[in-house]
């Protein structure tokens, strides 16, 4: 028991000790197959021996369970919040006032991170509570989700009865903006910027949203500590970095105002380079002895100011707004400006995301208009400025057609996107592809998107049934596809025309209808020819089908390329019915099932056509209802709910005895 005790802890210490390599100096000392390696070896003997987990081992960082709301936390020290200082003028003012109870005064300047405030609790070198700032006597305690902050130590290598902090999270740069890009995509509201996302993420009460964001913190002030004594801010800072706490490197030494306000000056060139946003530089006075002579107003205090910088804001001309068709189809405006000087780069182009944000801000060609940039790098038009207006200025709308292939343009219900209905618009013909060549649809095995991209680039693939007209010999003279790989691709693509109907309707990529709905939808239309003709109402009343799926679907078969392109498929020799057979067998009538993980040999539409096929049903979700929960590798929140209400649970050997009894 000892030894296992022993090597638990050696691997958590050589854990943590990557942890701090890897996020808080940058310098892994190992890749990140054996780094998980460790972990794997961690939970392994956790699982083993679930007694000898400890809050503070790095496996708890993903904490699974979800908190009904967040508890509130009194603050033991009120976090004061800083005077602002916005010139140099304000800035030797603040000096002239700290000289008249300091003599000579020396200071230590640090970024002013933008991001949230936060309040971090040791005890006996262990992490206890996290909170935010909240009204600066009372934050709500985010303990879980701040787990997840890798930069953030769980536990100190020097230990103290009791230790507080604060400081600031924040989100990169670059996570704000995959994250918003992700946002997007799903036609999702965008975060304003990196402090609004971090706070959001924090706030999150599932852990494993804040874990999939990548916060990261700063921490800069010591509120509390026993047992040390600490003389400045400079050596504040040297040993919050000694007990493993991420410090920005960015903080200097300065030993009067010239050089602070110098340093201002220097980063104020400098913040667009930087991989997170700052709005301004504290300035610290150093001696803690002397800021005690200081003391403190109300709110603040007096022997620390807040720098701001001047907000990145410029006016310029709307010229005229440009229409793009993205990838996935969607229509948006783009707002083409006379170039100004923003933030560090000349900008003449901004997206204006969506056309009733257009609406919402009643944004006009013409207009002069206040431009800033989201997360210091995406141009965003802020509102136009009225006052210029002449009565020229022209309304934006949105177009009827799409502007790169001048087919139908559609909107659906509860999105805020217009979308192009072609398949074959150029705009979105390689998305199409890959999705229609992709396992879960045609399947063509080989057709990925490095030669889909080869195809189009080179002309060879203009719409979608252009692939069944593929030869050989064009497809070995792709690059690395040798004679061998370009006849099992034709062999792919042959094998594809047999795919059962609904695989079809699901490679067609119509908007809200997925591989399960296509299966229902198709279990009721049985060939690709009553599409044409079906009207909404027909389609509501097939089970789980509800006006979105319809609309949608009528508005894909309407649009004349897709009509061209379906009847091409069909000459191709694609199958376009449904096998009227129906079930094989009755063998599971009654019986509901539902799919989660990886299955070894069995990809999930495999597995539900068996089961269809023995008169089975597979629906979605885990319900009292639910007959069999099938589980594979790596099982999702089904499995255990599936376990709460005692289904019963088979792997795939255990569903193939069932199917073969
Ligand atoms: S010191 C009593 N240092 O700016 C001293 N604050 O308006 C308290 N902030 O609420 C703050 N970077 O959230 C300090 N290097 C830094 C900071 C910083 C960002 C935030 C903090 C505070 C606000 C002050």
């Amino acid at each position: 028991m000892d030894s296992v005790e022993n090597r638990i802890n050696s691997l958590r210490e050589e854990i943590r000790k990557h942890e701090y390599q890897y996020y808080v100096l940058d310098e892994p000392l190992i890749s990140d197959a054996e780094y998980d390696a460790l972990m794997q070896e961690l939970i392994a003997f956790e699982n083993e021996h679930p007694d000898l987990i400890t809050t503070d081992s790095p496996t708890q960082r993903v904490g699974g369970q979800v908190a009904d709301r967040f508890q509130k936390v009194t603050h033991r020290r009120p976090l004061l919040s800083l005077d602002n200082a916005f010139s140099e003028g304000d800035l030797r003012e603040f000096n002239r006032r700290v000289g008249t109870a300091v003599i000579r005064p020396d200071y230590v300047v640090e970024l002013k991170i933008d991001g949230v405030s936060i309040a971090l609790v040791y005890e006996d070198g262990v992490l206890q509570t996290a909170a935010t700032r909240g009204d600066g006597q009372v934050g709500e305690d985010v303990t879980a989700n701040i787990k997840t902050v890798r930069t953030i130590p769980l536990r100190l290598p020097k230990s103290f009865p009791r230790l507080e902090v604060r400081g600031e999270i924040y989100l990169p740069k670059n996570e704000f903006l995959r994250l918003n890009a992700e946002k997007e995509e799903k036609g999702e509201k965008t975060f304003a910027n990196p402090r609004n996302a971090a706070a959001g993420s924090l706030r999150q009460l599932d852990p494993t949203i804040s874990s999939s964001r990548a916060l990261s913190a700063f921490i800069y002030d010591i509120t509390y500590i026993d047992g040390r004594e600490i003389l400045t801010q400079k050596e504040m800072l040297d040993f919050l970095g000694e007990c493993g706490f991420p410090v920005n490197p960015e903080a200097r030494y300065c030993s009067g105002i010239e050089e602070v306000y110098a340093y201002c000056e220097e980063y104020q060139e400098k913040r667009h380079s930087l991989p997170y946003e700052i709005d301004g530089v504290v300035v610290k006075l150093n001696s803690l002895a002397d800021r005690q002579e200081l003391g403190y107003t109300a709110k603040s205090p007096r022997w620390a100011i807040a720098y701001k910088f001047p907000p990145e804001e410029k006016e310029t001309r709307l010229l005229e707004v440009e229409i793009n068709v993205g990838r996935t189809g969607v229509v948006a405006p783009t707002a083409i400006m006379e170039p100004v000087f923003l933030a560090g780069t000349t900008v003449s182009r901004a997206s204006l995301h969506n056309f009733d944000l257009v609406q919402d801000r009643d944004i006009r060609i013409g207009d002069m208009v206040l431009l800033h940039k989201a997360g210091d790098i995406i141009p965003e038009i802020i509102k136009p400025l009225v006052q210029y207006r002449t009565g020229q200025e022209i309304e934006i709308t949105p177009p009827a057609a799409c502007p790169a292939c001048s087919s139908l343009v559609v909107r659906f219900e509860g999105e805020v996107a217009y979308r192009c209905e072609n398949i074959n618009c150029p705009a979105r013909l390689k998305e199409s592809l890959i999705f229609f060549a992709s396992r879960d649809a045609m399947d063509i095995d080989g057709m990925g998107p490095a030669v889909i991209d080869q195809l189009v680039e080179r002309d060879l693939v203009r719409k979608l049934d252009d692939l069944y007209a593929l030869t050989e010999e064009q497809l070995s003279s792709l690059d690395r596809m040798g004679a061998k790989s370009a006849a099992n691709l034709i062999q792919a693509i042959e094998s594809s025309k047999s795919r059962p109907l609904h695989r079809l309707v699901t490679a067609l990529g119509i908007r809200f209808i997925g591989g399960k709905s296509a299966r229902t939808i198709c279990e009721h239309i049985h060939s690709i020819d009553e599409f044409f003709t079906v009207q909404a109402d027909e389609l509501m009343q097939i089970p789980e089908i509800g006006p979105r799926m319809a609309e949608s679907l009528v508005a894909f078969f309407k649009e004349k390329s897709n009509v061209a392109t379906i009847e091409s498929l069909k000459k191709a020799g694609l199958n376009t019915v449904a096998e009227s057979k129906g079930p094989e067998s009755q063998k599971l009538a009654g019986k509901t099932f539902v799919l989660t993980g990886t299955l070894p040999d069995l990809n999930r539409d495999e597995a539900s056509e068996m089961i269809i096929a023995q008169g089975g049903r597979v629906s979605s979700s885990v319900s009292k209802k639910t007959d069999y929960v099938v589980a594979g590798s790596e099982p999702g929140s089904k499995y255990d709910k599936a376990f709460q209400l005692g289904i019963t649970i088979l792997d795939q050997a255990a569903l193939l005895e069932l199917l073969e009894a």
